[in-house]
């Protein structure tokens, strides 16, 4: 396996496999089992799988926790060796996201509600850095995962409207064994805290199990499911049309996605779930 631990690096990189399919999956490290799962699908389908780790700072708001965001590139290292990838881009800070850099990818609409409401700028740096991280590694496929459901959506809207030439690979997430959605966040959970943040898949779970096609009682069992977990903030629960992220209300005949987003003490979780077509629902 090899690093690159520079833009010249990586492009050098690059050039020499430039006649392979190359897979690219872009993390922020911290890598979990959630992460181990893309990697894999990345190496059974494509010649040449690249990661890359870097805790993005554009897309970190001011009052948000880009200095105690998990980082252990040695780990992340031991960790991703034995799943056959080849390449590990982690770029320098200074190398990446120069102070003197001027430009933003904005995806305009996708990006106001929901996440981008509660953090204004995120998607622009997240926009931005995987663009720039396309232009790099020069990836013919890339891997994101339904965990994040709005980048996911966004990063697709990217690419359809630039004409980027990467196929966006859109993969399942992983839950541990009691629900909770793996998240490189995760780590900074106390005991108490992770088991008060259960609620939030608890709290999807019951909207998929009660899930009849009506977006707005859906919406308020999500709201008082999370009200009623002791120690669990709500930020947002959404019922939203999964192409558009539009929020829906009254009856709703096609699918539907579920989104939250909840402080458990100083951590900030996201989880969605998929609520399916209702063949019988009366539409409105
Ligand atoms: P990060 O949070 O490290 O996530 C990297 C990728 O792993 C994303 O596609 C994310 O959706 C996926 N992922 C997270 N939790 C997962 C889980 N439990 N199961 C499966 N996949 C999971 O998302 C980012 O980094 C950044 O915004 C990035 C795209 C790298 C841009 O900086």
């Amino acid at each position: 396996m090899d690093l690159a631990r520079s833009v010249n690096e990586m492009r050098q990189w690059r050039r020499v496999a430039r006649r392979s399919p190359l897979a690219l999956f872009p993390t922020m490290g911290a890598l979990h089992e959630g992460h181990f799962s893309l990697a894999r699908q990345a190496r059974e389908d494509s010649e040449l799988v690249a990661v890359s780790i870097f805790v993005n700072p554009l897309q970190f708001g001011p009052a948000e926790d880009l200095a105690s965001y998990p980082r252990d590139l040695d780990r992340d290292l031991e960790l991703l060796e034995p799943l056959g990838v080849d390449v590990v881009f982690a770029p320098q800070p200074a190398d990446f996201t120069p102070p003197q850099r001027r430009t933003t990818v904005h995806v305009a609409g996708l990006t106001d509600r929901l996440e981008g409401a509660s953090r204004p700028g995120h998607f622009d740096g997240v926009t931005t850095i995987v663009t720039k991280l396309f232009s790099i590694v020069q990836p013919d496929t890339a891997y994101f995962s339904r965990k994040d459901f709005q980048q996911l959506v966004v990063v697709q809207a990217m690419v359809r409207d630039l004409d980027l030439p990467v196929r966006i690979v859109e993969c399942d997430f992983v839950r541990d064994h009691d629900g909770l959605a793996l998240s490189s966040r995760n780590a900074n959970l106390s005991t108490q805290e992770r088991r008060r943040a259960l609620a939030l898949s608890a709290a999807l779970s019951a909207a998929v199990t009660s899930w009849d096609g009506d977006a707005d009682v859906a919406r308020a069992r999500l709201v008082e499911a999370l009200a009623a977990g002791p120690g669990v903030e709500l930020d947002y629960a959404e019922i939203a049309d999964p192409d558009t992220l539009e929020p829906l209300h009254g009856i709703h005949r096609g699918p539907a996605q579920a989104l939250i987003a909840a402080w458990v003490g100083s951590t900030r979780l996201i989880d969605n779930a998929r609520l399916p077509a209702v063949a019988s629902a009366t539409v409105t």
